[in-house]
């Protein structure tokens, strides 16, 4: 698969990393060309613009901080009004506030701005659950079962393509429901990271689900 990532941080070291190994052809892009260019060489992409790297990908990855979206998105169609129609747009974002690990805009996702910005695209709201190190990790196994991860999007092949990405990490893609739910993936890791940042197991919160009240 040809996959751009805009960005080029450590998001975009973990998750390009893991996809290159896959045999997967990964173009990082960045504002700084030379940071992208030797992000690329670490792990054997190649580097480009923002624009280079959305024009190569058929699935593009959005690795940029939250606040950063919409203007990097704006360079992308600037240079390409259509750069990003019918592509896979997956956003890893999480647009918590520190020190209360608020959401920066309750009530409206970061996913769900992508999707209006970026006529056509179709995106998938993933990876933003787990710290940077994580999707480092190969696999990432916990207590003996592989991390699982939701992916949110409307589009249902849009979302198996992200699956597919999933399951090269060793995890297991769960389907979190149309782009609407995007929104909750969102506050779920502002009161997780919250949680967290306390010093507490916000894995011990869940119940298993023979105890979720309801067959499963
Ligand atoms: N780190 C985590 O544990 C983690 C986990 C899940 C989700 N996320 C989310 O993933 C996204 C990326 O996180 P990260 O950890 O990879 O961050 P990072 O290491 O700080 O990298 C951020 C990247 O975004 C670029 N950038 C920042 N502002 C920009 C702007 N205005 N225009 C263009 N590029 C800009 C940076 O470019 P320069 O190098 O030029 O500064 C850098 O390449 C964030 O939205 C974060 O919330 C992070």
């Amino acid at each position: 698969m040809r996959i751009g990532i805009l960005g080029s941080g450590g998001m975009a070291d973990a998750l390009g990393g893991q996809w290159v190994r896959h045999g997967h052809e990964v173009v990082v892009g960045g504002r700084d060309t030379g940071r992208a260019a030797a992000l690329a060489g670490r792990i054997g992409a190649s580097a480009g613009t923002l624009a280079q790297a959305a024009a190569f990908g058929e699935v593009v990855l959005v690795a940029v901080p939250h606040d950063a979206v919409p203007s990097v998105l704006a360079e992308v169609l600037r240079a390409d009004s259509a750069a990003l129609r019918g592509r896979v747009v997956v956003d890893c974002t999480n647009p918590v506030v520190p020190p209360g690990f608020t959401l920066a805009t309750p009530g409206r996702s970061v996913a769900a701005g992508i999707a209006e910005q970026a006529a056509g695209a179709r995106v998938v709201k993933g990876f933003n659950l787990c710290h940077v190190d994580v999707w480092r990790m190969t696999p990432p196994v916990f207590g003996g079962r592989p991390l699982s991860v939701p992916l949110c999007g409307d589009d249902a092949d849009a979302v198996e393509t992200v699956a597919a990405l999933v399951r090269d990490l060793g995890c297991h893609p769960v389907n979190g429901g149309g782009l609407d739910r995007a929104g909750l993936l969102e506050a779920t890791a502002a009161f997780v990271i919250g949680l967290w940042f306390a010093g507490e197991d916000a894995q011990a919160i869940l119940t298993p689900l023979e105890f979720a009240g309801q067959p499963g």
